[in-house]
């Protein structure tokens, strides 16, 4: 049998079934990327062969059912039973059942030519390596650089009109002007004369009218370094890690294509996550799906009730599946040790990332750390707009594990006098410079002392202790972070959110897992540690990446100490940005320490205690 055969069959034999040959073809569709004609491998046809017996016939294993995303037994031709499958596969929220969040479709490589002066522009920027970070500018003339912002300054307004039909070309522009935008920035020599920089209406403008098209924050994102930044190398062969390569780079180094890299194999790896979520949505969504006999019948009539024993089994597997691939995701963050060199993060790619804020919300304007004004942008327009810059706290798949295991950042519930005992300060084994008191990977509890001599592990230790009683900063943070998502995310995690906690928080599998603890608590905490575990990490990354590397910071010479000590030298202004930036900070401003420990704990606080 063929594709094409098995696609006749599937008409015939599921019609007015269209939820569940959806299913099957959407299986057929992630299993195989083949022509019409070619002919099926042996597990496809066996796959038919298990879903048209399992139409009238419930006894198939249940277990591969899951993996297959395919839905829950008895019933389940209902076309409600698949609903939220065949929702989040529909296109409508831009996510893909084979690369997630990742867009499926070939990505535009160049815009229109009516674009071509973008376009061009960032090939001076990138390819001719023309445009040069300003911190590290040694010659402090960086005339290539003036040049080439002078063009852009003097270039003109473009209507985006001819790009408004086509998300690709939308996206593509975003990830140009993004870029030129950051490259504008932080290829300017710092003013101490004023406060403020302006970015041209030339990019600032169609920058803020593609955004709103994508309702996406106009600034560089995750979206634009991570889903949108990459070519296909073998055009035969799937979309994975390996087959592609990153289109635009700051650097034009291996160490930044390396943690973009990073990213989106994290991104591609999640998707198996997003399949076994949206199976038990599936499940627990349908008919009967309350796991208790209602007696309720579907719509062709079937009595809908499903078995209790039935659902558990199915929540345990999906929950086995989640922690599974979420320790895979902290294998994978784990290997940009190796492909990633700090220093170049911090000296070289970082400073490109920041945005308007990078000071902090509280801190005043200074010129070392100048807020961006967009030109040709109306004042209270303006006064909306996010303009953060990037970061990996913008992955949905994160979010969507959040949200699927109901982990709180708002610090607003399940939160029991036994939770607050799982809270503790940051851990100071959080940082690699500090002498692990704590080796468990899993333990709720990550309560060692601060007893490191490390300096930075120290004022980690300090800096939370200090602000245990303030606000958690965690919430905001991941709040605000979805701003900088593409709009069709956003949706999605907000509709995800609402979704899992109406109707009495039944489709929670937290809920389910608290209602039987005997059952499902054991898995349950074994994912929500997975995710605590890749927190940790995570903290440890940034630590080794940011903490470390900006204490290093204040020893690196200024002009021509580079070449010999092999640090970067740096000019004024970055070490005048270094004394700004204390203490540490991330994306938007906040303070470092307290946000990723504030998620961590965050994580911890959601397993589920035995009474
Ligand atoms: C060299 C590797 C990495 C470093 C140095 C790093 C650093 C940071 C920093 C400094 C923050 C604070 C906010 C900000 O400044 O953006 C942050 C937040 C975050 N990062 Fe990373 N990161 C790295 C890799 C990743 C990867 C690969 C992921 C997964 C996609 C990730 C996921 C997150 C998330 C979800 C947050 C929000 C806080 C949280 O949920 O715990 N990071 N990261």
């Amino acid at each position: 049998m063929n594709v094409k055969e098995l696609i006749e069959r599937l008409e015939m034999d599921y019609k007015g079934k269209h939820g569940l040959k959806a299913k099957v073809l959407d299986v057929i569709e992630r299993k195989t990327r083949v022509k019409d004609d070619q002919k099926l491998s042996w597990p496809l046809t066996l796959l038919y062969e298990q879903y048209s017996s399992s139409s009238n016939n419930t006894t198939t294993s249940s277990k591969s059912r899951l993996v297959y995303g395919m839905g829950r037994p008895s019933s389940s031709s209902s076309p409600s039973s698949s609903a939220c499958s065949r929702a989040l596969w529909s296109g409508k929220f831009e996510i893909d059942s084979r690369t997630g969040f990742v867009p499926w479709s070939r990505p535009v490589t160049s815009l229109p030519l009516a674009f071509a002066r973008w376009e061009q522009a960032l090939a001076t920027a990138t390819i001719g390596g023309q445009v040069s970070l300003a911190d590290l500018d040694h010659t402090q003339t960086g005339t290539s650089s003036q040049k080439w912002r002078e063009d852009i300054a003097k270039a003109p307004v473009l209507d985006i009109t001819p790009l408004e039909q086509d998300p690709a070309l939308l996206r593509r522009a975003h990830h140009v002007l993004a870029f030129l935008v950051h490259f504008y920035v932080h290829s300017t020599p710092p003013d101490p004369s004023t406060t403020s920089i302006l970015i041209p209406k030339s990019l600032a403008v169609p920058l803020v009218n593609v955004s709103q098209k994508l309702a996406i924050a106009p600034v560089l994102t995750f979206a634009d370094t991570v889903l949108w930044n990459h070519e296909i190398i073998d055009h035969s062969l799937p979309l994975t890690r390996a087959n592609i390569r990153p289109l635009t780079l700051f650097t034009g180094g291996p160490d930044e294509a390396n943690f973009y890299g990073c990213c989106a194999e994290i991104e591609l790896r999640g998707v198996e996550a997003l399949r076994a979520i949206a199976s038990f949505y599936d499940m627990v969504s349908g008919p009967g799906g309350k796991g208790e006999g209602n007696g309720e019948k579907d719509d062709e009539g079937n009595d809908a009730d499903i078995d209790e024993e039935y659902i558990l089994e199915q929540a345990a597997e999906c929950l086995k599946i989640v922690a599974g691939v979420i320790h895979d995701l902290s294998a994978i963050l784990q290997s940009v040790r190796e492909i990633c060199d700090p220093h170049a993060f911090y000296f070289a790619v970082r400073p490109w990332f920041r945005g308007s804020d990078a000071a902090g919300p509280t801190q005043q304007a200074h010129w070392s750390q100048p807020r961006w004004v967009y030109e040709g942008v109306s004042e209270s327009e303006h006064q909306k707009l996010e303009l953060s810059g990037p970061s990996a706290g913008q992955s949905s798949i994160i979010h969507t594990l959040d949200i699927f295991l109901d982990v709180d950042h708002q610090n607003s519930g399940h939160q029991t006098e036994e939770d607050d005992k799982s809270s503790t300060p940051l851990a100071p084994s959080a940082c690699p410079h500090a002498k692990l008191a704590s080796t468990s990977q899993n333990s709720i509890s990550s309560s060692s002392s601060p007893t490191s001599r490390c300096p930075q592990a120290a004022t980690l230790a300090t800096a939370t202790t200090a602000t245990v009683n303030l606000k958690l900063p965690n919430g905001e943070f991941m709040t605000r972070m979805r701003r900088y998502m593409p709009g069709s995310h956003q949706t999605f995690l907000e509709q995800l959110t609402a979704y899992t906690h109406t109707e009495s928080q039944r489709r929670s599998i937290r809920q389910l897992a608290s209602r039987h603890p005997d059952r499902l608590m054991g898995p349950y905490n074994e994912a929500v540690l997975a995710l605590k575990h890749f927190r940790d990490l995570h903290i440890r990354i940034a630590c080794l990446y940011v903490v470390s590397m900006s204490r290093k910071a204040n020893g690196v010479p200024l002009h021509g100490g580079g070449a010999n000590t092999g640090m970067p030298s740096m000019c004024p202004a970055m070490r005048q940005r270094q004394r700004q930036l204390e203490p540490v900070r991330g994306t938007g401003g906040n303070e470092l320490s307290l946000l990723l420990k504030s998620c961590r704990d965050a994580t911890s606080r959601t397993v589920l205690q035995a009474n």
